[in-house]
């Protein structure tokens, strides 16, 4: 066995430089073990052949120089911050495989990749939940006043998250304190410290009052949805929130009184503060109702999306792609699991039946916004594979959000469904496809619609004739749409 200590829980760049020293010295995985230097925080390399020369030890085959994909490395920075013990092993693992397997970052039906990702999702929550539930208190100390928050993150993401509350809390003094490390931010320099315990953070000020206050004022119980409420707050951060310990009290007042708001104006404890919260609440929470300024805005807020559950599941938000004033919009159901892992829209099988019907409709696909009406890929796992599943009402209107802004932004002079789904997203009820195909629509915004079979309807027809016959029909209602944008 061969053993790499690293200097701390989340020493990526030790786990780097021992787990490429491993690699090029041919230590299997179940040969490999890392640990974590103790308190002395010693760590380095021991008992691993290493050598700054890798190349002059070894065999041959070990000696061979190996380089990663970039989307490897970003994946091991992320599960190295998971809690699990066995993390290091597993990214070793997958690293051993990459030499032979060099796409095998892409087979997400993979255990070991499927389980890397999982554990990348979970960090990146974690993080997620950090940036909406760090509550900072108010102190003062010999150079005045300072912010101090006391938080339990589900996993190490506290050297990661920091930059967040740099960005949000320029010029204030402040530290966030966690059983892991602290962060501190002195207006000028970001560090890092030890371990914290939460006896260290103030426990109640006028900021207390103040999150209360504006917690109860803004919460609708009209809207109350308890599920919702508690993923997006897990029980677990409540014990850290001072708004927390009214949730029960607005609850229980809710029911049976929803027209009753809870309506009182929240007071400013301190403008500058309240200022920088309200940055960061709309920054933090990924479906705050910010309204997107461009379609760059569109494609961050799609990744951050959670507005329904099918980003667990993703890879990735896929976006529209295209001229931003493009005259035509196609509009397909949502990305299937090659578009999923190109986070393009249309580039597989069905992206191929749509390229060859526009080319031959006379349509440039260059000149055409390509989008969907969901944004995130919903399937099930069928053994190595990822069956495409219908996204729901709920799933299509939830996503209409983002459609809507694609729609505004590019203000296309024809917007054409593909397919039931895309339809639905558009027109507000499921359609007849066949039946209302190749007609012009008019648009909740007055704008120009039109519907067509989806691609993938031609694939999955039985016989030759009977999709020479819909392909035929496709390029028909393709060329219709190139009249109409003229
Ligand atoms: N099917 C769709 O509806 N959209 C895509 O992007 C790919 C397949």
């Amino acid at each position: 066995m061969k053993t790499a200590v690293l200097a701390s829980e989340t020493d990526f760049d030790g786990w780097r430089v021992a787990a490429r020293a491993l690699r090029l010295a041919g230590v299997e995985p179940v040969a490999a073990r890392f640990v974590v230097a103790g308190a002395d925080g010693q760590g380095g390399l021991f008992d691993i052949p290493y050598s700054a020369h890798p190349r002059e030890s070894g065999d041959e085959r070990n000696r061979d120089e190996f380089t990663v994909p970039a989307a490897f490395v970003d994946l091991a920075r992320d599960v190295i911050l998971h809690r699990s013990a066995d993390r290091f092993d597993l990214m070793y693992r997958l690293l051993w495989r990459l030499r032979d397997e060099p796409d095998l970052t892409k087979v997400v039906s993979d255990r070991d990749v499927a389980d890397a990702m999982e554990r990348a999702r979970n960090v990146s929550r974690s993080s997620h939940k950090m940036k909406a539930f760090v509550r900072f208190r108010q102190t003062h100390d010999a150079h005045g006043e300072a912010w101090v928050a006391w938080f339990e993150p589900a996993h190490r993401v506290v050297e990661r998250t920091a930059p967040f509350f740099q960005r949000r809390f320029t010029t204030m003094r402040w530290s966030i304190l966690t059983p892991d490390g602290s962060a501190h931010w002195d207006t000028e320099t970001l560090s890092f410290g030890p371990p914290a315990t939460r006896d260290m953070a103030p426990a109640e000020d006028e900021i207390e009052a103040f999150w209360k206050t504006y917690y109860a004022s803004t919460f609708n119980p009209a809207r109350l949805k308890l599920k919702t409420m508690q993923g997006e707050m897990p029980k677990s951060y409540w014990k850290n929130l001072p708004e927390a310990a009214l949730i029960p009290g607005l609850t229980a007042a809710s029911q049976g009184r929803t027209e009753a708001m809870v309506a009182t104006p929240a007071p400013a404890p301190n403008a500058r503060f309240m200022r920088a919260v309200a940055r960061d609440l709309h920054a933090a929470r990924p479906d705050a109702e910010v309204v997107p300024a461009d379609l760059a805005e569109v494609e961050r807020g799609v990744q951050a999306c959670r507005r329904c559950p099918l980003y667990r599941d993703a890879t990735q938000g896929v976006c529209g792609e295209g001229p931003k004033a493009a005259r035509l919009m196609i509009v397909g159901e949502q990305p299937g699991d090659q578009e999923d892992l190109a986070g393009r829209p249309f580039v597989g099988p069905a992206g191929q039946v749509l390229d060859e019907a526009l080319e031959e409709a006379g349509v440039d696909r260059v000149d055409v916004y390509v989008t969907n009406a969901v944004k995130h890929f919903k399937h099930e796992p069928r053994g190595k594979r990822r069956l495409h599943r219908t996204p729901d009402a709920g799933e299509v209107t939830a996503c209409r959000w983002w459609l809507d802004a694609e729609r505004r932004l590019v203000q296309p002079k024809l917007v054409l469904a593909l397919g039931a789904t895309a339809g639905l997203a558009l027109l507000g009820r499921k359609p007849a496809v066949i039946r209302e195909r190749g007609q012009a629509l008019t648009l909740d915004d007055g704008s120009v619609g039109m519907l067509t079979v989806h691609p993938a309807y031609l694939l999955r027809l039985p016989d030759r004739a009977a999709q020479s016959e819909a392909r035929r029909a496709f390029v028909e209602d393709l060329s219709a749409a190139r009249h109409l944008i003229g």
